[in-house]
């Protein structure tokens, strides 16, 4: 085999992404310089590792065989990069970190605040649903990750570090708006904008309303927080949301918290990675960062709203 390691790396990227566009943007190429390395490959190997059928990008039998060695060989670059990174003992190197949606409202401030004291790493952050989330860990493709409960039959390395309490949301013109202690039974009425399936926040939600025994209906299907958030401030219908990515809404009196029976539901937001992952000094630092500081991001009227949570601060935590 004549195949280089800009060949394998760029394949790694089409073959993650099932797109030469979507590899392009992240290896910062044209896309004709993507496709020639694909085809150069593919003429080394002397067999077709994509496929496309209508308008989808498949792996073929080879491609399979190709991305997982492609893979391999990416982590272990990165895994040497880091170590070499630390021997020459420098406060560099690289933090690939990857959060749920909800979380990177925390995961900007935090990180704006961490490269104070660290101006030299390099940030690699990735957003994505819980789905998306578990995959990247799956591929061993993040250091850490910011996300709700990981699943318990995981091979990781999880703490919590901050609640996260989900709200019903409703624009402040809603007839339920001054209304307390709202039955939920109530809410089967109403219209919900729900989150994409794969989002935690709607499994959260849907597992709730499943052991009450009751089922909301949705108008819309939306894959980002921000969209639901404007469109319960339009009036499209009411919203569940973590109360920590509406502060701005409430503060200028777009949106209002309706006060439900039961709300808000309990969540907790975790520090993760795979058990046995070998983390860059500066994936150390975050992680310490994380433990001692997220109380600094946390408004304290939310823990009083977010009644029953059980994550202590730590001692030194301002709130
Ligand atoms: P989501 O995750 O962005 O996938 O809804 C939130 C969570 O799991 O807490």
């Amino acid at each position: 085999m004549n195949i280089t390691l800009r060949q394998l790396q760029v394949f790694e990227k089409v073959a993650r992404r099932l797109s030469f566009t979507h590899a392009a943007q992240e290896l910062y190429l044209t896309q004709p310089a993507v496709s020639m390395q694909i085809k150069l490959l593919e003429e080394n190997l002397g067999l077709p590792l994509l496929e496309r059928l209508g308008r989808k990008l498949y792996l073929t039998e080879a491609g399979k065989e190709i991305y997982r060695l492609s893979r391999n060989i990416a982590n272990e670059l990165q895994e040497t990069e880091q170590i070499l990174e630390q021997i020459k003992g420098t406060e560099g190197g690289c933090l690939t970190i990857s959060v749920v949606s909800t979380v990177h409202y925390f995961a900007i401030h935090a990180l704006a605040d961490f490269c104070k004291s660290f101006p030299k790493v390099r940030i690699d952050l990735k957003v994505t649903n819980r789905q998306g989330l578990l995959r990247l860990l799956e591929e061993n493709a993040t250091d850490l990750a910011l996300m709700g409960k990981p699943p318990a039959d995981w091979d990781l390395i999880a703490e919590p570090f901050m609640d996260n309490p989900l709200v019903v949301i409703a624009p402040p013109r809603h007839p339920l708006h001054t209304r307390t202690k709202i039955p939920l039974k109530k809410l089967e009425r109403e219209t919900f904008l729900i989150r994409e399936q794969g989002s935690g926040t709607r499994g959260a939600v849907e597992s709730f309303f499943n052991k009450k025994g009751l089922s909301i209906s949705s108008s819309m299907e939306m894959n980002t927080n921000t969209a639901i958030i404007h469109g319960v401030a339009e009036g499209l219908g009411l919203g569940i949301v973590s109360l920590h990515t509406i502060r701005r809404e409430l503060d200028d009196g777009r949106l209002v918290i309706l006060d439900v029976e039961s709300f808000p539901l309990m969540r907790k937001w975790y520090l993760a990675h795979r058990s046995g992952k070998k983390l860059s000094r500066a994936a150390e630092a975050f992680k310490t960062f994380v433990r001692e500081r997220a109380w600094e991001f946390t408004n304290p009227a939310d823990t009083q709203k977010g009644q029953g949570s059980d994550t202590p601060p730590p001692a030194s935590g301002k709130r």
